[in-house]
């Protein structure tokens, strides 16, 4: 579509509310942290949210093409600021409100944005997390290399919008009705809940609500060309550095639209709860993109699946009467170990389809979704895709594709697959190789931010004229395809992608540690955890205390999400004699699996044997 122009705020929003009529069907029902603390918005509300928002950050000076970073919470305003900047031509980075200070001020600096928005805080269960404290954090790192953001717009979420913050604020913008409902609930949250910090710097800091107060409900929007670009989106690389994906309009939109529409086999009555986080590729594409762009109307929540209890899940699609429900095999193996009695006590009768993502599903938590959460009356569409991938690319359609529990059954229109051996051949039949795609599709990245070589040599060297997704493959006698996991040096928790070597020189940047080797371990809920092998400075000695600052270096150094399960001292590693790490031995070990194939490259032999007696059993 290259040569056509178009801007996809338009088509989700304004297309929706003037031509098809939709203005007064909610587009989101917000449900927060805390049951009771819920918001509806319409399409009209938040095509009149974008359009201001839009105009606040024209009047900040941001335009067509300059990146935008946004670091934010589960709320609505999100949706609103990255529309915003979709409307006004800018790209959104959004950076996973989970990650840390050092990752925020990466990925704000290798996209080179000039403003950042972001929250004061927001609670997950009942855990304060300051964010803009840890944004303040990022942006001081920023300066200290010699960059510098000069805009910071921040949400009152968790503080009243007229309350004083610390440091002078510009006077509070009113609010046309407030919903006294729901000022209510705030008001009994508040009471219980510690406020968040605040830090405030009147230099480069201003308030979300004051700025938008007296803006326009108007803002014409900016025509992009098909290929401009939408969005940067940072996903994990091998070599540890992430990779900032880039998405472009057009393509994006048609396929997100069309996945969505069906996959989840979209019906304009269905209420769509997709329980990932805007914050990953799921969020951008399956509550964001693809649902608005078919008027659909959505849950967008805020909180966790245990908080206040395991059966919020369930509360809260009788609440709104969810019919497509959307989450990770992560998520379902959790709630499944507390039985099926948290499930029952809600009737789900509005269930119509449920999908998975983000990991292989084991064969037994999807017969339990199947089965105890969709009673056998719910086709199960386990999908298949990636950062990279924009939307569905290996799928079945709802009630027309026959199931096999773990499989992602085939590939979704327009999509071709390919299996091949480590010599780039292509395997017929029932086989197991690397999974590759032999042509583009809409939605495929486009670049590698500002390194489109890395693009190249990442997704098209190792087989030329595929693009290979690093994951492998089995496809059985009937060609179903059966994804089996990555086969690079990337680790799948709970359905995020990390890089061994980014964790690695997480731990190495300590002082005490001379080398760091990070394998997976299979985890019962959250499919892989982090296993770490140490080997410390001579002279150190490994305790208690060094593990903890070990744990704390990776939390903030990556985030919470990169956290080690299991830290091991390794006085020795097991080495080729070229010196290479032989994961692979280590994955045995961690796993205290003896069968250890062919070893006769090894080095020294006595390290394994002390690695097998000294292993970590309980996780730290
Ligand atoms: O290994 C595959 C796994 O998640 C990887 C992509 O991760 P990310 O870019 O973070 O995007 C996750 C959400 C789309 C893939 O390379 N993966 C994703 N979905 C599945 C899956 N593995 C097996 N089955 C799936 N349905």
């Amino acid at each position: 579509m290259e040569g056509a122009t178009t801007n996809i705020s338009y088509n989700v929003l304004d297309r929706n509310v003037h031509e098809r009529k939709l203005g007064d069907k909610v587009a989101f029902y917000w449900e927060g942290n805390e049951p009771g603390d819920e918001k509806t918005v319409t399409y009209r509300e938040l095509l009149q949210q974008v359009c201001k928002f839009a105009n606040v950050l024209k009047s900040q000076g941001v335009k067509k093409g300059d990146r935008v970073s946004i670091y934010m919470p589960m709320v609505v305003e999100l949706v609103v600021a990255m529309l915003a900047c979709a409307r006004i031509g800018a790209v959104h980075s959004i950076v996973f409100a989970g990650f840390s200070a050092e990752s925020l001020c990466e990925r704000i600096m290798d996209s080179q944005c000039c403003i950042l928005i972001t929250a004061d805080g927001f609670y997950r269960g009942d855990k304060l997390i300051n964010l803009k404290l840890i944004a303040d954090e990022a942006l001081q790192k920023c300066r200290d290399k010699s960059f510098t953001v000069e805009k910071c717009i921040m949400l009152k979420h968790l503080t009243k919008e007229d309350e004083a913050l610390s440091g002078s604020v510009s006077p509070p913008a009113k609010r046309a009705c407030p919903d006294l409902q729901q000022e209510k609930q705030k008001e009994r949250v508040r009471k219980v809940r510690p406020p968040p910090q605040v830090p405030w710097n009147p230099e480069i800091d201003m308030c979300w609500h004051s700025l938008i107060g007296e803006e326009s409900e108007e803002c014409d929007p900016v025509w992009c060309d098909s290929e401009d670009p939408l969005f940067i989106l940072y996903t994990s690389g091998s070599t540890g550095k992430p990779k900032g994906v880039l998405h472009t309009v057009s393509g994006y939109m048609l396929y997100t639209a069309a996945t969505f529409k069906m996959v989840f086999d979209y019906h304009p009555d269905d209420v769509y709860w997709c329980t990932a986080d805007i914050g990953w590729i799921t969020g951008h594409s399956y509550i964001t993109y693809g649902p608005l762009a078919n008027g659909a109307t959505s849950v967008l929540f805020e909180g966790l699946p245990t908080y206040p209890d395991v059966s919020r899940m369930w509360e809260i699609v009788d609440k709104y009467h969810v019919s497509k429900f959307y989450t990770a095999p992560t998520a379902i193996r959790l709630l499944m170990k507390y039985g099926s009695e948290p499930v029952q006590k809600y009737k789900r009768t509005s269930l119509k389809i449920l999908g998975t993502v983000g990991e292989p599903i084991n064969p037994e938590a999807w017969q339990w979704y199947y089965s105890v959460v969709g009673e056998k009356r719910c086709p199960v569409v386990d999908t298949f895709w990636q950062t990279e991938t924009g939307g569905h690319v290996m799928t079945p359609l709802p009630a027309a594709t026959p199931m096999k529990p773990g499989s992602a059954t085939f590939p979704f229109f327009g999509v071709v697959p390919a299996i091949l051996n480590e010599s780039g051949e292509e395997l017929e039949g029932p086989s197991e190789g690397y999974l590759v795609f032999k042509q583009p599709w809409p939605g495929v990245m486009r670049t590698v931010y500002g390194n489109h070589e890395r693009f190249e040599t990442t997704y098209f060297k190792k087989f030329p004229g595929y693009y290979v997704t690093g994951d492998g493959c089995r496809r059985d006698k009937d060609g179903y395809y059966w994804i089996t996991g990555r086969i690079d040096d990337m680790l799948n928790v709970s359905g995020h992608l990390l890089s061994t070597a980014e964790v690695e020189s997480a731990l190495v940047e300590h002082e005490a540690v001379a080398e760091a080797a990070v394998v997976g371990r299979p985890h019962p809920v959250k499919g892989e955890s982090l296993y770490c092998f140490v080997t410390l400075n001579d002279g150190i000695n490994y305790n208690q205390k060094l593990e903890a600052e070990l744990k704390k270096q990776v939390r903030e150094k990556i985030g919470a999400i990169a956290t080690p399960d299991y830290i091991q001292n390794a006085p020795g590693l097991p080495k080729t004699r070229s010196g290479k790490i032989m994961r692979r031995v280590l994955r045995k070990i961690a796993c205290n699996e003896r069968d250890l194939g062919d070893v006769s490259t090894l080095a020294d032999s006595s390290v394994i044997e002390h690695l097998f007696e000294n292993r970590c059993c309980t996780a730290v």
